[in-house]
């Protein structure tokens, strides 16, 4: 392994950042959007067609594989990049995350926490060492610490108790993960919306070292006002030459608020997801395809976007395949909100390095103001 995992900025604008990430497996432009490849497959699009979107990673989900088609069986088929065919970049969740959100009978001790699997029932264990095993036979390039939160509003002794447990676990990480020259492992800020603990945390990861940091424990009901007013202070106490990852955000006015205050890495369901349900992501804000208005309208979904979705197919069109159920409506729809929110980070990129993202900002929210056409 000649090339070994770094992180170089190339410009700031205020407390924005653009840069780009190393990797063996190819670089990663940032800030970046990382879609959601959950099961081994990022819904309804083909590989070549995520990358043609302009992304650059992907996120996987230590717990649903774990579960199905399990770690080893990827591993004896050659690893993740081979089993779903994405050669670049793989990020990795550690699956604590997803078990208190989707597994059943959960139960948290010191050492991790054991579960039913909500496919079958099938019981099962993860801890920090076991979730840093199975990142490795998936073959992660980005490996997340073990982690747990609690949803928010929470009482500040159950978010203290919560953080100190998954800094415990974040030591126990480091070490299960060792030295593995080319792939990295990113530590997880917990602590609420809660200013000294928040510090208290990333104190605990900065003694620790990761090769970048993550905000995690927002986007879990707090709403944007308090999620901002924590992303004022949290992204400050991290250290400035690692990247930094808010976990499972967000919406795009999320997306350029949390980059505004220092984020440089982000995934969320919501453009793939949002596809599948007949939602699309344009400069003018959300158009649902379902509704009646698009019945006969022969323009495009959005006549400035140039993906298949809007240079091939009318409105009509969409509307029609969309109310017919038909596969090809999850494929354009995704397709269109994945190309809409790599074109939304190039052009925050652009607007960093060029020292004009307040500018880029107030566009972004008069286009919205404007509503769709
Ligand atoms: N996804 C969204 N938030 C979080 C978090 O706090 N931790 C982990 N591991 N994953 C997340
Ligand atoms: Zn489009």
């Amino acid at each position: 392994m000649t090339q070994r995992f770094s992180f170089a900025l190339h410009a700031t604008d205020g407390k924005a950042r653009t840069g780009m990430i190393s990797t063996p497996r190819g670089e990663i432009r940032t800030p970046a959007f990382m879609p959601v490849g959950t099961a081994a497959t990022v819904k309804a699009m083909m590989p070549e067609s995520v990358r043609a979107t302009g992304a650059d990673i992907l996120l996987g989900n230590t717990y649903h594989l774990m579960l199905r088609p399990t770690a080893e069986r990827i591993d004896r088929l050659g690893g993740l990049h081979k089993f779903m065919n994405w050669d670049r970049p793989i990020l990795t969740d550690s699956g604590g995350f997803q078990v208190m959100s989707l597994a059943d009978l959960r139960k948290l001790t010191e050492e991790g926490v054991t579960f039913r699997s909500h496919v079958d029932g099938s019981r099962h264990m993860l801890t920090p060492e076991r979730s840093m095993e199975i990142q490795k036979l998936l073959g992660s390039d980005i490996v997340m610490c073990f982690d747990e939160c609690p949803a928010l509003p929470a009482p500040r002794e159950r978010i203290a108790e919560s953080m100190r447990l998954s800094m415990r676990w974040a030591a126990r990480s480091r070490e299960a993960f060792g030295d593995r020259p080319g792939h990295a492992l990113f530590g997880i800020q917990q602590g609420g919306d809660i200013e000294d603990l928040r510090g208290e945390s990333a104190e605990k990861l900065r003694g620790i070292g990761f090769d970048g940091y993550a905000v995690g424990g927002l986007a879990v009901g707090e709403g944007q006002e308090i999620m901002f007013k924590v992303l004022d202070y949290a992204p400050g106490m991290l250290p400035e030459d690692k990247p930094r990852y808010l976990m499972g955000v967000g919406k795009p006015d999320d997306i350029l608020g949390a980059v505004k205050r220092g984020i440089d890495m982000f995934d969320c369901v919501l453009p793939s997801r949002s596809g599948r349900t007949g939602q699309a992501f344009t400069r003018r804000g959300v158009v649902n395809i379902k509704n009646a208005r698009h019945a006969d309208d022969p323009r495009p979904l959005d006549e400035s976007c140039s993906c298949p979705a809007c240079s091939q197919y009318s409105r009509a069109y969409l509307h029609h395949v969309f109310r017919s159920q038909e596969i090809i409506s999850s494929m354009l729809l995704t397709w269109h909100n994945l190309h809409y929110y790599q074109v939304l980070m190039q052009g925050i990129r652009d607007a960093i390095a060029a020292g004009r993202f307040d500018a880029f900002e107030a566009e972004f929210h008069a286009a919205r103001a404007m509503g769709d056409i």
